[in-house]
């Protein structure tokens, strides 16, 4: 059986992942030492013992207070090249990668020196992984639009150093409509907006950030299958959605992965990708992605094919760019 080696070796993109959902127990221990920050666990392994998850929000208390061991420049370089490297091992070209600065600033830390510690490390990722790198400033839509006005107003003096817009933390209860305004603001910015729905929350959310928020891509949508309108729709005007198999199985979303919905994504003729959210939480990088989702469903080569032609279709690259990888 060749398609294995297939999944690891082919050209990919990866359109939807948290760079702080990257950070390895190890190097979370490693931070907290140089920097001075205690932690509440006493070990790598106790740390790694509390990722049993049972939804999304069981998940997110875990995964901010990893990120409080981030507080200098170098911190946010160290996190973003140790995934970069691991992207290109997996045969990534392209990443477009999510932050969440609000997660930072609110513990003291300036914007820029977020913003300008993963900037530089995917200036490097270029030039000495032949990987390119993009950013995605997501806001945390647990918190107020009037929060994400100020998050926007402080990282606008670096503007040039991300791409998009994002949206992300706890879906249920923070419909997208919430931040009809600041997405309007970021649009007319000429930024590229994307936004997380239908991963718990309903199909009425898929259609609020595209018909309100005027986003690009969904993040996740898994939960369309739900409402045939809406999977016409994604189908027709070929809109992204950014899935993650793992993500999805340690968050309870799917019991287990033979029951996952990408199959029945892709037969739609929907513009599904397969993705890794946060690897170092949810068991695996790119390539256990593929490699798994596709030994528990039976997925074939030609949506192997699919799903990365998807990942360069659905990305941010100019047309040439996108045409030289497809
Ligand atoms: N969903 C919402 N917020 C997140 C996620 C996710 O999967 N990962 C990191 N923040
Ligand atoms: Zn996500």
């Amino acid at each position: 059986d060749r398609l294995p080696a297939l999944l690891a070796a082919m050209p990919k993109a990866e359109l939807h992942m948290h760079i702080e959902g990257s950070l390895e127990p190890e190097l979370i221990f490693a931070l907290a030492q140089r920097n001075g920050v205690s932690i509440p666990y006493a070990s790598v392994e106790e740390l790694r013992r509390a990722y049993a998850f049972t939804n999304l929000q069981s998940f997110l208390d875990i995964y901010y207070a990893g990120a409080s061991v981030l507080l200098k420049e170098q911190d946010f370089y160290d996190m973003a090249w140790a995934y970069l490297e691991r992207a290109a091992a997996d045969n990534v070209v392209h990443t477009e990668m999510f932050f969440d600065p609000q997660t930072h600033t609110a513990r003291g830390v300036a914007m820029q020196t977020v913003i300008d510690g993963l900037h530089r490390a995917c200036i490097d990722a270029q030039a000495r992984l032949g990987v390119s790198a993009a950013l995605i400033l997501c806001f945390l839509r647990h918190l107020s639009e009037e929060d994400a006005f100020a998050t926007l107003e402080q990282a606008l003096p670096l503007r040039d150093k991300f791409i998009g817009i994002g949206l992300d933390s706890s879906e249920l209860g923070h419909p997208p409509e919430k931040f009809a305004r600041v997405f309007a603001r970021c649009r007319e910015l000429g930024f590229h907006l994307v936004a997380h729905a239908g991963e718990e929350g309903p199909p009425a959310y898929v259609w609020s950030a595209l018909d309100v928020l005027k986003v690009e891509r969904i993040d996740h949508g898994v939960q369309s299958t739900k409402d045939a309108e809406l999977m016409k729709r994604l189908a027709q005007e070929r809109i992204p959605l950014t899935v993650c198999p793992l993500s999805n199985l340690k968050l309870c979303v799917f019991p287990e992965l033979a029951q996952h919905n990408l199959g029945q994504l892709l037969d739609a003729g929907l513009c599904a990708t397969v993705n890794s959210d946060d690897p170092a939480y949810f068991g695996g990088y790119m390539n256990e992605n593929f490699l798994q989702t596709f030994a528990a469903t039976g997925l074939t080569a030609k949506q192997a094919w699919q799903l990365a032609a998807n990942s360069f279709e659905g990305s941010f690259v100019d047309a040439a760019t996108k045409a030289r990888w497809m």
